[in-house]
């Protein structure tokens, strides 16, 4: 039973700090995505926690016991990487076996390690084979193997499928969920890819330039996000926001006078604003719908793409901001109309402090 517990983890390289302060629990089991922008601190954070990278201050607890000071080969993690780091002049084979023979395993051991590993991940057929006789995904299912047979506690991926082709990215995100369900261990998925991130986590922990910016469910991330950054960087296309100016407040929550034009309603509570306070609205692509009459605002729209089972329509308000809709199947719009849009249904409007850019919770 492996759980990871990260208190208030910082790191500096000289004077820079790049990971400011995290607290992070992860339950035995779970499959934690870790996303962010580029340069955010994802790796740090997940060779802090194999202990390649000393910490600068706070704790990592691997089952309770602080492992700060624990050598990497004694944390009893695995980890894989985004170069497969395979040695080429080794068989498949001896590539998945020769960590454990250094460790002195006996023999016996070894091969039945290797040959439930190869198993696991279908490469029975490539055991004789070297890293170069392999195509790209079937070398990271040997570095993803070479983990498999230490018999980690806990397994750490660093953007395991960066160098692969669409289609095996899909196969092999799979194929790793797969491997998490038959194993049952904890693991660290580190990504740049939100939608990898939606489609493997138990959890997903959204980080930006060194801070924890929220951490939760794939679904409370999209439906409750809670800040613009968190909001803007899951779901894709990306959620729409809109400047806006409070225009009044009540039981039905707060109506907020757009600069595009016309008032929407949003049902949240609203600590912290009052008339007047400067406020975004956050709508996404997929909850925009076409509107005769009666719209919430119109959209001049400057590109139109058809993609068969869905459409997209991009342009811009009376405000000069951009928006993006997306619409289900086909569509007749076309650049150069103008068309009426409803801006959700009011339960799927976010609303956001345009200062903090901290979300305003939903009525209760
Ligand atoms: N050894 C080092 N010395 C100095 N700065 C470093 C070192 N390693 C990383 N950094 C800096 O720390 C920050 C975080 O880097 P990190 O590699 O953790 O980002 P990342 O989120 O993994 O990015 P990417 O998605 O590009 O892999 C960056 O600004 C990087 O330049
Ligand atoms: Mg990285």
């Amino acid at each position: 039973m492996s759980t990871l517990e990260l208190k208030q983890v910082t790191k500096s390289f000289g004077a820079t700090q790049v990971i400011k302060g995290i607290d992070l629990a992860i339950n035995h089991g779970e499959f934690v995505v870790f996303v962010g922008p580029s340069g955010c601190g994802k790796s740090t954070l997940l060779r802090m926690i194999a202990g390649l990278e000393p910490v600068s201050t706070g704790e990592v607890r691997i089952d309770d016991a602080i492992v700060n000071e624990v050598p990497a080969a004694e944390r009893g993690l695995a980890m894989v990487f985004q170069s497969y780091a395979l040695y080429p002049h080794m068989s498949v084979r001896q590539n998945l076996s020769f960590g454990l023979e250094n460790l002195k395993t006996p023999k016996p051991e070894v091969e039945r390690r290797v040959a439930e590993a190869a198993r696991m991940l279908r490469m029975e057929q490539l055991l004789e084979r070297r890293p170069g006789q392999l195509s790209g995904g079937q070398r990271q299912r040997v570095a993803i193997g070479r983990a498999v047979v230490r018999e980690p506690k806990i397994f750490l991926f660093d953007e395991p499928l960066s160098n692969l082709d669409a289609e095996l990215r899909v196969q092999m995100r799979v194929e790793i969920g797969n491997l998490h369900q038959r194993l049952g261990n904890t693991m660290i998925y580190v990504t740049h890819d939100q939608v990898e991130a939606m489609t493997m986590a138990d959890r997903i922990a959204v980080l930006k330039d060194g801070r924890l910016e929220q951490f939760g469910r794939p679904l409370d991330l999209y439906n409750r996000p809670a800040n613009l950054f968190v909001a803007g960087f899951i779901g894709s296309p990306r959620m729409n926001f809109l400047n806006g100016t409070v225009k009044a407040l009540g039981s039905e929550g707060v109506k907020v006078a757009l600069d595009a034009g016309g008032e929407v309603s949003v049902p949240c509570q609203f600590q912290g604003i009052a008339p007047g306070s400067a406020v975004k609205l956050g709508v996404r692509p997929e909850h925009i719908s076409l509107k005769d009459a009666g719209g919430d605002v119109s959209l001049s729209v400057s590109i139109t793409e058809q993609l068969g089972g869905e459409s997209y329509l991009h342009g811009t308000l009376p405000s000069g901001e951009t928006l993006s809709v997306r619409l289900a199947g086909q569509t007749r719009v076309v650049r150069g109309d103008t068309v009426g849009l409803g801006l959700a249904d009011p339960a799927l409007r976010h609303l956001f402090h345009a200062e903090t850019g901290l979300a305003l919770p939903p009525l209760t």
